[in-house]
């Protein structure tokens, strides 16, 4: 089957533990030590075992570690710009021997996966958290999530024997093997996925359609893993997408499916690990908007489409489609951005999340021109569930 562009590294990595692969590791799991993982780290084996981390294998050693932290790339020269880490505390390190499976448990104690352990090795967090947050601030919740973890990481190839519960979701839960699979079959020579963990609005749906205009077809791809608190949860934003994708959108041209990996508001590294991730579901195009995977003031609005340039495009392989600034404008009576709005930002509306939030709580409707009605609507029954 002719595939659309070639994987990460290029090479589709499985290790979704199934059949007598399966059974023979669940025998074996009562001789094993075991180490329980946080949310975010079950997040990393899943994207790990799907291959939409390819060519990641397991959780990174030291080699690959120092070398992303210090060349943004593997140590086989592959682009890479976040470390893939599961961390033990100093006293849990020891019971693990090198050479041996460990079981990798969530935090009910079942067992999502096996670790061959090849290595242990401390690491300094500090350095880390300023590499690739660009801060050591602990308001940050990239920085914030670092700093809980133990002292030592355990590295080596992993396998997933059970799938993490993703709920109603898992109806448009597509792994990258499938995701190519139905690219192939729809016949679509160019795909631009969008990433996203907030409900869409009216600028969200703009730059979709404009990318839209250039290729055969989108693939919505809503990040489903661990947010922060006040992000709006996975399930309600996909009701709003199901709604407008039904009402607004082509439907021979679009493909929604969720993204399982956990947010780390990493900004600019991380549109660099999103752009990679979507190559390996079959993507050839990557929107990059204002201030992707940014949080608070951490990073400059385009800071995320600037790194694309540190590299060289073939390295990347997917293309960044990148958008300024999106907006309605009531004198161009339509969506623009600075680049084809002549008019002053009296006559622009945009809403920050935020601000978003704050007209929830307080039951204030949302503008048309920031948000589709049908949206609004949603967000209001949620956030008057949750008050
Ligand atoms: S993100 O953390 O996933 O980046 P969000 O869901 O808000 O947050 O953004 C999804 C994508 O849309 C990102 O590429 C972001 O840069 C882009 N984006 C969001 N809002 C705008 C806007 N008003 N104008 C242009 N791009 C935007």
């Amino acid at each position: 089957m002719k595939h659309l562009i070639d994987p990460h590294g290029g090479k589709l990595i499985n290790s979704i533990g199934e059949g007598p692969v399966r059974d023979y590791l669940i025998e074996r799991i009562p001789g094993m030590e075991k180490v329980t993982l946080n949310k975010r780290e079950i997040s990393d084996l899943e994207m790990i075992s799907i291959g939409a981390f390819s060519p990641l294998e397991g959780f990174m050693g030291q080699k690959d570690y120092n070398s992303v932290l210090e060349n943004n790339r593997l140590a086989s020269g592959c682009p890479w710009t976040i470390p893939i880490t599961l961390a033990v505390s100093k006293d849990d390190a020891s019971k693990y021997a090198l050479d041996n499976d460990v079981a990798l448990c969530d935090q009910n104690g079942e067992v999502m996966g096996v670790l061959y352990l090849d290595e242990k090795y401390d690491y300094d967090r500090e350095k880390e958290a300023q590499v690739v947050y660009g801060t050591t601030d602990i308001a940050h919740p990239g920085v914030a999530a670092l700093y809980e973890k133990g002292d030592v990481l355990l590295a080596g190839n992993v396998v997933m024997i059970n799938r993490p519960d993703h709920g109603e979701i898992e109806g448009v839960l597509l792994d990258p093997k499938e995701t190519r699979l139905l690219f192939h079959y729809k016949g679509w020579s160019s795909v631009v996925a969008f990433q996203t963990r907030n409900p869409i609005h009216r600028a969200h749906e703009y730059i979709q359609k404009c990318a839209l205009e250039t290729v055969d077809g989108l693939l919505l791809h809503p990040l489903v893993g661990a947010t922060k608190k006040d992000d709006i949860p996975a399930d309600v934003r996909i009701e709003c997408y199901r709604i407008i994708l039904e009402k607004y959108y082509p439907k021979n041209r679009t493909v929604m499916s969720v993204f399982p990996a956990a947010m780390r508001y990493a900004g600019p590294k991380e549109a660099i690990l999103h752009a990679i991730a979507r190559k390996n579901y079959g993507c050839t195009h990557f929107i990059v908007g204002r201030d992707h995977a940014g949080v608070a003031n951490y990073y400059g609005t385009y800071d995320a489409q600037k790194i694309f340039d540190e590299f060289k495009p073939e390295e990347i392989g997917i293309i960044p489609l990148k958008f300024e600034h999106a907006f309605y404008c009531k004198e161009c009576d339509g969506m623009a951005t600075g680049k084809t709005c002549p008019h002053g930002k009296e006559s622009h509306v945009f809403l920050s999340g935020t601000k978003v939030r704050g007209m929830l709580s307080e039951g204030k409707d949302l503008p048309e021109e920031f948000t589709r009605p049908e949206v609004a609507q949603i967000l209001m029954k949620a956030s008057r569930g949750v008050a």
